[in-house]
């Protein structure tokens, strides 16, 4: 997959991760659709510039109408606050499933008879270490996530016979704004080895993904996945 000729969809391109990617994309020369809730807040020269909710059903099909000649479908968007799943408000929790779930699984539903058209293509979802390993005060958003990594292996199988690539990009930890509020509101600890700047994973992921990697890892989350061939650690204190 060459990214210089391919038409690529970034979801939640207005900030963080999707917006670097998209940086990225354009610098690739790919052309690129930058969406977000808040099309305002888009700031990728070079992309256009369509609103998205993906989880507005509606909004998903009118994204897909304007989008046809995409070949490459970013599923980066997502509800990252969801907090625990015993104690934590039921609303909140709903929407961290929804759009990485749901929304995700929306915007695959609506793109697949497009990038089978454009010849196969591919889907990158962004998942999480978290699918793997879950922190005390974001279990919500854990569990979403490993229910996005099961339905990206799913979809993997569905489109293998479209020719369609389906890849995930498992990030451990992203410097973005969220992150690093998350982390000075729970006192959690950021170790600085395993933290990535937005620019350098979109590099990691666009490179897995011109590779053909299904699974592209970074340091972090490639020794969290290692770990799951041990017993399940029961936590202490
Ligand atoms: N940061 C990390 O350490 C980390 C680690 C692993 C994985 N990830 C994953 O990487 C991706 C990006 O994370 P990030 O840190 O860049 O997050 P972020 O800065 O919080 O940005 C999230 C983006 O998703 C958009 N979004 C949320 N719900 C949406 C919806 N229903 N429809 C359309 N857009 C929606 C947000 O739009 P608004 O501006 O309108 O809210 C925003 O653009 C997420 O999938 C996240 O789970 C992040």
């Amino acid at each position: 997959m060459k990214l210089n000729d391919a038409t690529v969809l970034v979801t939640g391109a207005n900030r963080g991760l999707g917006h670097a990617i998209a940086v990225e994309l354009v610098h690739r020369e790919a052309k690129v659709y930058a969406t977000a809730r808040r099309p305002e807040l888009i700031d990728v020269p070079g992309a256009e510039v369509i609103r998205l909710d993906i989880t507005d059903q509606s909004s998903v099909d009118a994204a897909a109408r304007l989008a046809g000649d995409v070949d490459v479908l970013i599923n980066n968007a997502a509800s990252t606050a969801g907090g625990n799943l015993v104690t934590g408000d039921l609303d909140s929790i709903r929407e961290v499933m929804d759009s990485n779930y749901y929304g995700t699984l929306a915007m695959i539903r609506a793109f697949a008879p497009i990038l089978a058209r454009n010849g196969g293509g591919a889907v990158l979802n962004v998942l999480s270490a978290a699918a793997w390993s879950t922190v005390d005060g974001n279990t919500a958003y854990a569990a979403a996530k490993s229910a996005e990594w099961g339905l990206t292996n799913g979809v993997r199988l569905e489109l293998a016979g479209q020719g369609t690539q389906v890849a995930a990009l498992v990030p451990g930890l992203i410097a973005t704004r969220t992150l690093l509020d998350f982390a000075s509101k729970t006192g959690m600890d950021l170790p600085q080895d395993a933290l990535y700047e937005p620019e350098e994973l979109a590099r990691i992921a666009l490179d897995g993904l011109e590779a053909g990697d299904i699974e592209i890892l970074d340091r972090f989350s490639g020794e969290v996945k290692a770990a799951l061939a041990g017993p399940p650690r029961a936590p202490t204190g």
